[in-house]
């Protein structure tokens, strides 16, 4: 035989083989690359105009009124295309224009398209407009860091996923120096427009900055993005101005794909419980999608069990004649219980594994811990504004910010005054592990968002989980069903008579179940033992059968786990078809409102639950939408979240297939495997489900 010929590394790396297949381009992004998305009809004429639609009603707060009085009175604007313009509409949409466009907060497959639609929609009027991005989120604003958006730069990016164009950070513009600083920027580029492409925080923050540059005539617009989906607008009357943020498609899509390949591996080597944390901070719509995408066997709402009411709790209250407020929401260790109850059936129908999604943010629709993370809001903004320094920079390690606390406490008992933090707080704070106190005293982001992302959620809830299903395995109430068949098959092959041994080992031998559970006294082989003696199937001085002992030790459970989070791989992903025509057409949007003129407002497209050739591009006012809401312990002007609305279609659907999914019975799993992102092709998943259940009339 010949002997190989050995090649250099420089050999092999000079091969244009080699070259090709280990380059970073490969065929899926030339593809992606070469994505043409469909445009709204609007966008198809030669150029667009603006028309106030009356139509819609906002109901304004009085805060929003006072701080915002120079777009408060904005309506909603629809956007026509224009067929025959005049010539002075011709003039002023063509006019040149200098555009900036900043990514704000955490990325959001589709965020290039939105620049690429801007850019084109700009071009395309004037070859001369200018497009600026700004660098690392509003930090690239604050201190001037914009780079010129070519064709070759926009070209590399388009249908891709990520905002590594121009990178995106979370500050907010919320000191007047800062504010100065961001508008010095803006003068000095000459901008006629800003644009911030972010979530309800960064639309909220594109608001003031829209009131504040309002006299410099600057224009502001924003655009809904997050994966969370938790940027939906409806106005006073229900009407759906904005049914979901862009990114939210894909990131679910991409958890899903992964949490459904959970499920083909669990219930393949059925030995595992996956628990899935997904992102979605403080809103559970992508647990919500992603129930519907995978079938996963229990998936938990927060917005659900904020709803739930201990009714045996409030009939004890009732008859005492006083209020029980714990009998509102649902506690960590009721939640464990209602987990720990849907693992104990699945056991019972002979599996012991399964999937369990859980959205992160769960914990702050959990009694206590939501009064937790508000007493500590409240605790940090105080220390700070009354020592006017950083609580977090002067207790920097977790046992200096209990210390603290103690302190707090103490004082509370010696100066008998009412307290944010009194010794009963304290006593209850002290129960939880280290690392979830540590997690409730981590530091907020710069909006005063928790950072639940970094909280071990699924260890916190999984370990009293544990705990609680060893009770039950002691107490024998956790067993795993035995399937008759194999039982007698087992049997029968040692030489064992199963109708003798049967009634004696099982409590339900005799009404002829297709699985069988050992009687909850059998806690143990001795006890096994001790029972067939006393059945009179086996004598004291016999060993149990073999074959009893087997199908005995298949009975007990061991409760295994593994625990996956999902969250920045999906915020990564590559956008969905969905997602790309719907960032593209909001880049559309996004210039037609410059050109038109206002500022103030969110880019939109309405319509999304239906086919592509009737969605509508629309101009949101920004300013009606915001509220006051608790932000580091204060009360903030923000931008409305919508967080699942339990009596949506979506969750009704979830709720009532609740049973099914948990698929407590024997036979097949009820999962669904929603496949991978597909680019091309017609497909099933070509809109988020929650969407078009929530617009079934
Ligand atoms: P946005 O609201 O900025 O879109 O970000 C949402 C999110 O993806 C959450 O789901 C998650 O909790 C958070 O970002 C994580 O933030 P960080 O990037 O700071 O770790």
């Amino acid at each position: 035989m010949q002997k190989k010929r050995s090649v250099s590394a420089e050999d092999l790396l000079s091969n244009p083989e080699v070259k090709k297949i280990t380059g970073n381009i490969n065929q899926e992004i030339i593809e992606r690359r070469g994505y043409i998305p469909p445009v709204c009809k609007a966008f198809t004429k030669p150029l667009t105009a603006l028309k106030e639609n009356n139509n819609f009603n906002f109901k304004i707060h009085s805060e929003a009124a006072k701080h915002l009085p120079k777009i408060i009175d904005n309506k909603a604007q629809d956007i026509e295309g224009i067929d025959y313009p005049d010539e002075s509409r011709k003039r002023e949409y063509s006019t040149k224009r200098i555009i900036g466009v900043v990514f704000s907060g955490g990325p959001a497959p589709g965020g290039h398209n939105v620049i690429a639609g801007i850019y084109d929609a700009a071009k395309k009027a004037n070859p001369e407009s200018i497009i600026y991005g700004f660098l690392m989120g509003p930090d690239g604003i604050i201190e001037s860091e914009a780079v010129e958006l070519t064709d070759n730069i926009i070209n590399a990016y388009r249908n891709l996923g990520g905002f590594s164009m121009i990178k995106t950070g979370r500050t907010k513009i919320d000191t007047q120096e800062k504010m100065a600083l961001s508008k010095e920027t803006c003068s000095k580029l000459d901008l006629d427009a800003l644009v911030i492409v972010g979530g309800d925080d960064s639309n909220t923050n594109a608001a003031f900055l829209a009131q504040d540059m309002f006299d410099d005539g600057i224009q502001v617009i924003g655009v809904p993005k997050t994966i969370d989906g938790d940027v939906q607008v409806r106005d006073a009357d229900g009407n759906v101005l904005c049914a979901i943020s862009f990114g939210f498609h894909s990131a679910a899509r991409a958890f899903a794909g992964s949490i459904s390949n959970l499920c083909t591996d669990c219930s393949s080597d059925v030995k595992y419980w996956h628990i899935c944390k997904v992102m979605g901070r403080v809103a559970s719509h992508l647990a919500l999608e992603v129930a519907l995408q995978t079938h996963a066997n229990l998936t938990l709402i927060g917005e659900d069990l904020a709803d739930y009411i201990d009714e045996s709790r409030l009939e004890k209250a009732r008859k005492e004649n006083r209020i029980d407020y714990i009998a509102y929401g649902m506690t960590l260790r009721h939640l464990s219980r209602v987990i720990c109850d849907c693992i104990v059936q699945r056991a019972a129908a002979g599996k012991n594994y399964g999937v369990i999604v859980l959205p992160e943010g769960v914990l702050e629709f959990i009694n206590e811990i939501q009064t937790f993370i508000i007493k500590l809001n409240t605790i940090i903004a105080e220390y700070n504004e009354i020592h006017d320094t950083d609580f977090h920079t002067e207790f920097p390690f977790l046992e200096n910010k209990l210390e603290y606390l103690r302190r707090l406490a103490r004082l509370c008992e010696e100066e008998n005054k009412m307290s944010c933090w009194n010794r009963r707080d304290d006593d209850l704070f002290s129960d939880i592990p280290d690392f979830f106190k540590e997690g409730l005293l981590m530091e907020r982001d710069s909006h005063g968002n928790f950072p639940f992302s970094q909280v071990e959620t699924d260890k916190v809830l999984m370990e009293i989980v544990q705990d609680y299903l060893n009770i039950l395995k002691e107490k024998g109430v956790y067993k795993i069903g035995i399937d008759r068949d194999y039982f007698v098959k087992t049997l029968k092959k040692d030489g064992v008579d199963p109708d003798s041994f049967g009634p004696v080992i099982f409590r339900n031998y005799d009404d002829g179940s297709a699985l069988l559970l050992v009687k909850e006294k059998i806690t143990s082989t001795k006890i096994l033992k001790s029972s067939m003696t006393k059945g009179g199937v086996i004598t004291e001085k016999e060993d149990i059968p073999a074959s009893v002992k087997k199908i005995y030790n298949k009975s007990v459970p061991d409760f295994k786990t593994q625990s996956h989070f999902y969250g920045y791989d999906g915020r990564g992903t590559d956008p969905t078809r969905f997602d790309c025509n719907y960032t593209y057409n909001l880049g559309l949007t996004v210039f037609s409102l410059i050109a038109g003129g206002v500022t103030g407002y969110m880019a939109a497209i309405m319509n999304l639950d239906q086919n592509f050739a009737d969605w509508k591009p629309i101009g949101i006012p920004i300013a009606p939408l915001m509220h006051l809401e608790e932000r580091k312990g204060r009360l903030a002007l923000v931008m409305e979240k919508s967080v699942v609305d339990i009596n949506s279609a979506a969750f009704k659907v979830v709720k009532a297939l609740r049973d099914k999914w948990l698929a407590a019975e024997p036979g097949a799993d009820q999962y669904r495997n929603p496949g991978p992102i597909r680019f091309t092709g017609k497909s099933e998943e070509d809109r988020p489900i929650t969407l078009v259940l929530n617009a079934i009339p």
